[in-house]
């Protein structure tokens, strides 16, 4: 197994926007990349953290990812708004279409959002942490356009992309509840990130190219491809789908099929429909309390095992906390990876050098 570094999340900060700086992103945007593959990693999300910086750069070479641009409002129905993203980089372009949804939404109480065309938008959670920052709740749809990765269940090949679920609702004392996941049984990145450590995932996760069960990650990395498992049998292959007909078709995008899947690149492009709601515009001043008494009430099950009951979102709470204290853990090899992107966008060796320190 690769050794595994800690390292500071402030200084990592500075280190991801001086790349996408070298690269050619202007301040903001290197700064709102910077932010969201930051935050991911203390949420405890590697798969989505800092670690994708050199996909970004071999789609930046490739042509496929954009930066410097802003999505453009194709339609402006009131309560809905479509927007195209021009294959910018999605932690920009998902963070604008929140905004432009938090607008709407604190005004009629309600807003959707269809984004398409978006380079990777990243872990999900954080666009629903954007929706309850302002005290509202999100649901969010998303595929991954022209990308399989996972059999349908039934199925032996790859035919969609890990199309992640989300859903927030913020709480009055305490963290949101937040419910974030890929519908596959593991994240992609998750494959990656046991690759580059050089474990084994554990059974149920994955298939060989010939539909055979599997344990070894690589599958997903080295030809012949195998594929990921829906997780949940039949239950999230159905949500999978959905995901890609409510994120990629009605968000205005495209869904997976012969005309849009791609291979041999590293661009990963998203679309997501958002539905934005104001809890203050239910008829339910109760709420919170009775949010407050599940939560109470569920807590209180005798434990089956040594792990404490928890509600969604307090997984990310706890490594927030835990990854602030003692730094982000990142594999070598991971680390070896993003100081070659650093080069590769043109970061000077002295600097790069000194940044090299921050892994010890
Ligand atoms: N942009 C994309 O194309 C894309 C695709 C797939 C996944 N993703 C992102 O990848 C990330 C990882 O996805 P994943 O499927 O590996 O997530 P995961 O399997 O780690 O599940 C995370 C969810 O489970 C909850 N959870 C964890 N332990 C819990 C417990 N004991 N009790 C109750 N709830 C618990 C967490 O709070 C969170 O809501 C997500 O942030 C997702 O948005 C993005």
């Amino acid at each position: 197994m690769s050794q595994l570094h800690r390292i500071n999340a402030s200084r990592l900060h500075q280190f991801v926007q001086a790349i996408w700086l070298y690269a050619g992103s202007t301040t903001e945007e290197a700064g709102l990349v910077a932010d969201h593959l930051v935050a991911a990693n203390l949420a405890g999300h590697d798969s989505h953290g800092v670690g994708m910086i050199p996909s970004y750069m071999a789609s930046l070479a490739q042509g496929h990812l954009q930066l410097n641009q802003r999505p453009t409002l194709t339609k402006d129905a009131g309560a809905v708004l479509t927007l195209h993203a021009n294959q910018g980089f999605g932690q920009v372009a998902a963070w604008e279409a929140m905004k432009l949804g938090i607008e709407r939404a604190q005004k009629l109480g309600i807003a959707a959002v269809g984004l398409h065309h978006s380079h990777h938008i990243g872990r999900i959670g954080h666009w629903a942490e954007q929706c309850a920052a302002a005290g509202l709740v999100s649901f969010h749809f998303v595929n991954v356009m022209g990308d399989p990765m996972v059999a349908p269940f039934g199925g032996s090949d790859r035919r969609f992309g890990t199309n992640p679920f989300c859903a927030i609702f913020p709480r009055q004392n305490a963290k949101p509840l937040l419910l974030d996941f890929a519908t596959s049984g593991i994240a992609y990145g998750k494959t990656r990130v046991a690759w580059n450590k050089g474990i084994e995932v554990a059974p149920g996760y994955l298939i060989d190219h010939q539909g055979h069960a599997t344990t070894q990650p690589g599958v997903m990395h080295q030809q012949p491809f195998g594929s990921l498992l829906p997780f949940g049998l039949h239950k999230g292959y159905a949500l999978a789908t959905m995901c890609e007909i409510l994120g990629g078709a009605l968000s205005g995008g495209r869904t997976t099929h012969d005309a849009t899947v791609q291979s041999n690149s590293d661009a990963i492009f998203n679309c997501m429909t958002t539905i934005i709601l104001d809890p203050a515009a239910f008829d339910a001043p109760a709420m919170q309390e009775e949010a407050e008494a599940f939560i109470e009430w569920v807590k209180r099950s005798p434990k089956s095992g040594d792990e404490d009951i928890q509600v969604p979102g307090e997984w990310e709470e706890a490594n927030r906390e835990a990854r602030d204290r003692l730094g982000i853990p990142l594999d070598a090899t991971s680390w070896q990876q993003i100081c070659q992107a650093a080069a590769q966008a043109g970061m000077p060796d002295e600097e790069l050098n000194a940044f090299r320190l921050l892994a010890v």
